[in-house]
């Protein structure tokens, strides 16, 4: 096991155990209490935190959907009072494009708003960036062929390759959870179309560093399309690994970049995000979309791409949640995953399905459920949310666990 995965006692799950409910029992100084759920509710806190999260009905403690906790941008809702009369019209703006661009370092090419003519930009927006999967899967994968991706991964793109008759490879990551690109080169043949690689992984949290990603795309065939899925990549704690891949794409024809207004720029329910690549893939995706994205998701996307001050609070909302919850985890002695994303992976070493039930039902605290997405077990994936909300869940944890 690397270093990478923090695991305080893994050898030895009774003995964990026993140093948890030790703990507990030694802070509620009543070990005769006899139940190890009352013991629980006196340490771990009150039962019912009156949670208030943005966005979500009281009381609800919602770390399933990797969600920005901290509420929109106010640039972005103040751009949307701005605009709300206007939406009767079709939206005809394009200078969400040049920020774009500008942003990745990419050339600034601003798209007609006849289609058909001028030339395409390196650009293109998509309806949620779960938009320019599905491109990338019509574009790539409708007649067939195969595509490849890790294990545990995200996913999206396999789901519509299948729809399209494609098969999907998936390649296990490493016993660290760092995507296995020597693995992924090796398992390439004359039939793959795309690779898919998620920097920083869902739901590992790892990301895949440039000079990997770089080597790794100089020995793939030129004729098979290189995904590099970088919703989360803003959350890296290095500024320079928030680069990412979109310098690649002046190098490599075929490389396509994706990222998402959904993650640090809050706008989930807005549905945005965009691809980036040569102008001739552009042009593919472009013709495998569906329409254009709202007026008031691009108008919200232009005030909040500019706010710098919102994405830095939101990165460091996620950053105090996964310092708060690995300090937490390791009290506990749970093996967890440190995570350059706004989740974490921990392992709880109890069945998932019951526990992700019980925080639920009991507790009202939705978590991921690595069982049942991934086949992993015994593994929760914990979006970081506010303080209290943080803390409602672990509070709640502790209870499931010393009850189940
Ligand atoms: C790795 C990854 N890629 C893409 C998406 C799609 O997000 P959206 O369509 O909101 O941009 C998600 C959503 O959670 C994700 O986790």
């Amino acid at each position: 096991m690397s270093n990478m995965i923090k695991a305080v006692n893994l050898g030895a799950s009774g003995f964990t155990r026993r140093k948890f409910l030790t703990g507990l029992a030694i802070g509620a100084g009543a070990a005769s209490l006899g139940s190890y759920e009352a013991v629980a509710q006196m340490v771990a806190g009150p039962r019912a935190r009156p949670v208030r999260g943005w966005g979500v009905p009281e009381g609800l403690v919602r770390l399933s959907s990797n969600e920005n906790p901290i509420g929109p941008s106010p640039r972005a809702v103040e751009a949307i009072m701005q605009y709300v009369y206007k939406f009767n019209r079709y939206y005809r703006g394009r200078g969400l494009y040049g920020q774009i661009a500008e942003r990745h370092g990419l050339p600034v090419v601003i798209p007609s708003n006849n289609s058909s003519e001028g030339p395409e930009p390196w650009v293109t927006l998509g309806c949620g960036s779960s938009e320019i999967l599905f491109a990338i899967a019509s574009a790539y994968l409708r007649d067939g062929g195969q595509m490849i991706e890790a294990a545990p991964g995200y996913g999206g793109v396999v789901r519509t390759a299948r729809n399209y008759g494609a098969s999907a490879r998936l390649v296990r990551t490493t016993r660290d959870f760092h995507q296995d690109l020597d693995a992924m080169k090796a398992a390439v043949t004359e039939n793959t179309r795309v690779v898919v690689v998620t920097s920083p992984g869902n739901p590992t949290g790892i990301i895949a560093p440039f000079e990997d990603l770089k080597k790794f795309v100089s020995g793939i065939p030129s004729d098979v399309m290189v995904f590099v899925d970088e919703a989360y990549i803003e959350f890296a704690r290095n500024p320079q690994d928030r680069i990412g891949a979109a310098p690649l794409i002046l190098d490599y024809e075929n490389v396509i970049v994706t990222r998402t207004f959904s993650k640090i720029m809050g706008m989930a329910g807005l549905r945005i995000g965009y691809g980036l690549a040569r102008p001739h893939v552009i042009e593919k995706l472009e013709d495998n979309k569906g329409g254009r994205v709202s007026s008031l998701s691009v108008v919200a996307a232009e005030a909040c791409i500019e706010d710098g001050d919102y994405q830095d609070r939101a990165r460091k909302a996620a950053w105090a949640g996964h310092d708060y919850f690995a300090g937490q985890f390791e009290e506990m002695g749970l093996e967890y995953v440190p995570s350059q994303s706004s989740f974490m992976l921990v392992n709880v070493r109890k069945d998932a399905d019951e526990v992700t039930r019980k925080l639920f039902e009991e507790y009202n605290v939705l978590v991921g459920n690595g069982k049942r997405r991934w086949r992993m077990d015994n593994w929760l994936r914990v979006t970081s949310g506010l303080q209290a909300e943080n803390e409602a869940f672990i509070a709640a944890l502790k209870k499931v666990l010393v009850s189940s």
